[in-house]
């Protein structure tokens, strides 16, 4: 990792992910069964997502929506909007929202607010990773692959300016020992 100077510590390996994305698949097929659609939140969702989908025994549509948070750097706050919409029309439809990780909770609360608006008859919340350690609001998530804590996280769709979404893993990146 040339140009990525933050000592890495691991937290997830991508065999644990692996095997927790597949038991998720299964169940959230058993549960929610065909024709949900799976609502990815753009950038940090789509890896994960990718993998959901393939661990789907049920056919499913994918749709993404992609949010901007302002006022935000490595943490999440200030005002959210919707940049990108999504594609497919969620009126009447069965809704699962997957994000990368809860952490205040309230990207995932302004969007529940939306689709509800949308008309979706049923919107399902699941998350790779919970995060409650800074949670402001009380969000029930229906799926959770990993419930971590603390810490600020990377890897696997999780960035910390732009950098490590492609690593297979989940790592905490180690802020405040950053050099140059
Ligand atoms: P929330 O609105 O505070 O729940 O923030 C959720 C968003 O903040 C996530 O979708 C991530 O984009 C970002 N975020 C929060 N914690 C982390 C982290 O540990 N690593 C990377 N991104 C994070
Ligand atoms: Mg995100």
């Amino acid at each position: 990792m040339s140009s990525e100077r933050n000592p890495l510590e691991v937290v997830l390996t991508p065999e644990q992910i692996q095997a927790r994305v597949r038991e998720l698949g299964q169940q959230i097929s058993r549960e929610m069964g065909k024709d949900t659609i799976l609502l990815g939140i753009l950038k940090g969702a789509f890896i994960f997502m990718g993998d959901l989908a393939r661990a789907m025994t049920v056919p499913v549509r994918m749709d993404f929506v992609r949010l901007a948070s302002y006022g935000a750097d490595s943490v999440s706050c200030g005002t959210i909007t919707m940049s990108k919409g999504p594609e497919l029309d969620l009126k009447g439809q069965r809704v699962l929202v997957v994000e990368d990780i809860v952490d205040t909770g309230r990207t995932v609360r302004w969007l529940l607010d939306c689709l509800n608006g949308m008309g979706a008859a049923e919107v399902k919340v699941c998350s790779f990773i919970d995060k409650p350690e800074r949670r402001e609001l009380d969000l029930d998530i229906d799926y959770v692959g990993f419930r971590v804590p603390q810490g600020f996280l990377v890897g696997y769709g999780l960035d910390y300016n732009e950098c490590y979404r492609h690593l297979p893993g989940v790592y905490e990146v180690k802020l405040n020992h950053q050099r140059g």
